[in-house]
């Protein structure tokens, strides 16, 4: 087990996981579209949102816990879904949702993830936990996914809307991203600088999209799949689509990557239980507003009619109690979480989770509040949000 105590901010966690992680994984999650304008104002629109300190108020008995679509939760954080997780740190979907569990926190696993549905089943003890759909264009293939979902004791659906289309993301262009990476020199002479990692990926016998490869038709390596994905994905998913699988699902539903207004409105009389405000981590269009700077409006239009969530650019407690303050009932940390995973496998993903709720207790105390129930805007700053 690592000495973390030194390490105490998610900065601490990014600065190992870029040492200890293949550059082409590194980058892949570290990165946004285009000129990554979208992907910094996600951070840096937190940062302008000012907090009132009161003083002399009565800091004792302070609680963070709060429900997300009715569960419990140690805090109003869940893990967001992140792709290729598995290649940030052998098993890293298993590491990240058995950290989860333990801290009490929801971990959502993506469509496309190293480790399967079935894998954190049996990891994690059958402790439910959340996935994430990808629409493709081959419908039985998402039935059969819904199915083992299902199978798997999945507890919500997280039915991405914002990746129709791949947005252009130039670092993983330009270091030919592939899994696992192929042995050209450059990466040869990168991975040799990771033995760490490297060790990992030899003890595992997971180094592929657990979830699709050998159960989607006509895929069966990884050169395959990757011309599969962006064949499948599908241009044409419409609301239609999203009633289709709100009743295959038939449970719990939540609708991710909702920027504006109007597409707020259709989320909510869709019937689902949550919708993220979320813009894919500034991976998808460059050039939409921060999900911070997108949030108050939705929440205004439809935060009585469907739990309102954010995720992109959480890197501290603090910018979970801004979220919280401006409407969001939860928050997703995906970033956070995967320099967590990189640097430290799943102790540093409990650290990432450890740091998160103290920077967020400690900041609510600040702010002259003792239960997260209770936080609303009064304690921003007029003018600065
Ligand atoms: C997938 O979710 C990605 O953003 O690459």
């Amino acid at each position: 087990m690592p000495d973390l105590s030194k390490i105490t901010c998610i900065e601490d966690l990014r600065v190992v996981a870029k040492r200890r992680v293949p550059r082409m994984f590194y980058d892949y999650a570290d990165s946004g579209a285009w000129t990554e304008s979208t992907y910094r104002a996600n951070e840096s629109d937190f940062h302008k949102i000012k907090l009132r300190q009161r003083v002399a108020v009565n800091m004792e008995g302070r609680s963070t816990r709060s429900t997300m679509i009715g569960q419990d939760v140690a805090m109003p954080v869940a893990i967001a879904p992140t792709g290729l997780t598995g290649m940030q740190h052998a098993d890293g979907e298993i590491l990240g949702a058995r950290a989860a569990k333990a801290f009490g926190v929801p971990f959502t696993l993506s469509t496309m993830s190293i480790c399967s549905l079935e894998d954190i089943a049996e990891h994690t003890g059958r402790h439910p936990f959340w996935f994430q759909l990808y629409v493709m264009k081959d419908r039985d293939f998402i039935e059969r996914l819904i199915e083992r979902a299902r199978a798997a004791n999945v507890s919500a659906l997280q039915l991405t809307l914002d990746l129709q289309i791949l947005g252009q993301r130039h670092k993983d262009i330009k270091n030919g991203l592939s899994t696992p990476p192929k042995p050209t020199i450059a990466n040869m002479i990168n991975l040799a600088t990771k033995p760490h990692w490297c060790l990992g990926m030899l003890g595992t016998k997971r180094r592929t999209f657990g979830n699709i490869a050998g159960h989607a038709k006509g895929v069966k390596d990884l050169s395959s799949l990757s011309s599969w994905t962006a064949e499948q994905f599908d241009p044409a998913l419409s609301w239609a689509d999203v009633e289709w699988i709100k009743k295959r699902w038939g449970g719990k539903l939540i609708l991710k990557g909702i920027m504006d207004v109007e597409d707020a409105r259709l989320a909510a009389s869709s019937g689902a239980d949550a919708l993220i405000v979320s813009n894919h981590g500034g991976r998808q269009l460059d050039g939409a507003p921060s999900s911070i700077a997108a949030l108050p409006a939705i929440v205004d239009a439809v935060g009585s009619e469907i739990e309102v969530w954010m995720d992109g650019g959480i890197r501290s407690g603090q910018d979970v109690l801004k979220a919280r303050a401006l409407g969001a009932r939860g928050t997703l940390i995906g970033r956070s979480f995967l320099y967590g995973l990189g640097a430290y496998g799943q102790a540093g993903v409990t650290r990432a989770l450890q740091i998160i709720h103290k920077e967020l207790d400690v900041t609510m105390a600040f702010c002259g509040r003792t239960d997260i129930e209770n936080v609303d805007s009064s304690i921003l700053l007029p003018g600065t949000f």
